[in-house]
């Protein structure tokens, strides 16, 4: 099966072509240039650089936060680092909601001043408008329905979303608003597997998931939750490949304890 691996370039024709072909598709978050080259070079298809910068970089207890100037920065250090992987930075809280010039200026200096990719955004009706006036500056928008962090205080706990018919069917329906208004992907966080399932297979566009199931076109995850950076979140949809915490921990201990006897540097570790 051809899995775009050798492609030199992702772009959001690429993802849908993907969904088209059956080949899922891989996203990561990242933040940062280090991390965003290795993810880069590893091969992943989308890199997000999430406003979940908010929680693992800045150490917020939500997203809600983080800043438009500082997601910018974030965002221009991954780009410096990508050379294949789509682009996507979020759009973060108070720089969108209610206002679509808002939501246009924004996205603009998202794209100008960190050179990202895509721009992403949470909400469903109630964003439409802010997508196609986004839209006609010619900058992709992926949506963001299900469990929207940037709406926290409203829900008042990260369970699970739309599990009553009422709410699901709100969200098929925001999903297919979505599309129509010109997003070229959508993210569903923590729904349903089958309720995710449908909403991947009623639409065109390719539906990313976390904590969605394995119904859908592509799963992202948030890059220091599965090298197992972070230990205190751990939802079911989880999966840490490494335990990087423990890992680095070991590490500056031994550090500490080559420093205090001396050990380190040694002979050849000096000019
Ligand atoms: O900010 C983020 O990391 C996200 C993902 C959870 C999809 O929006």
């Amino acid at each position: 099966m051809n899995t775009y691996k050798d492609l030199k370039k992702i772009t959001t024709n690429t993802l849908i072509e993907m969904k088209e072909a059956g080949v899922k598709i891989s996203m990561l978050t990242a933040y940062d240039y280090t991390f965003a080259m290795i993810v880069d070079g590893a091969g992943i298809d989308v890199i997000l650089v999430g406003d979940s910068a908010s929680n693992v970089m800045a150490g917020h207890i939500s997203t809600l936060p983080i800043t438009l100037d500082q997601m910018i920065y974030h965002a221009q250090s991954v780009v410096r680092a990508t050379q294949r992987a789509l682009v996507i930075c979020d759009l973060p809280f108070g720089s969108y909601q209610g206002n679509s010039k808002n939501a246009l200026e924004s996205s603009i200096r998202i794209m100008k001043e960190a050179g990202a990719h895509a721009i992403k955004l949470e909400g469903g009706e109630e964003v439409v408008d802010s997508v196609k006036r986004i839209l006609t500056a010619g900058i992709p928008v992926m949506g963001h329905l299900g469990l929207t962090p940037q709406s926290i205080f409203k829900f008042g706990t990260y369970n699970v979303r739309a599990k009553e018919e009422k709410e699901a069917e709100k969200l098929l329906q925001d999903a297919k608003l979505l599309e129509e208004a010109g997003c070229f992907s959508i993210v569903l966080e923590k729904i349903p597997a089958k309720l995710a399932e449908k909403v991947a297979k009623s639409l065109k566009i390719p539906v990313i998931g976390i904590g969605a199931g394995s119904g859908v076109d592509g799963q992202v995850l948030v890059l220091h939750d599965m090298l197992g950076m972070t230990q205190e979140f751990n939802p079911r949809f989880l999966r840490r490949y490494l335990t990087l915490k423990d890992d680095i921990s070991q590490a500056v201990q031994n550090y500490i304890e080559d420093v205090k006897s001396k050990n380190f540097p040694n002979a050849n570790e000096q000019y």
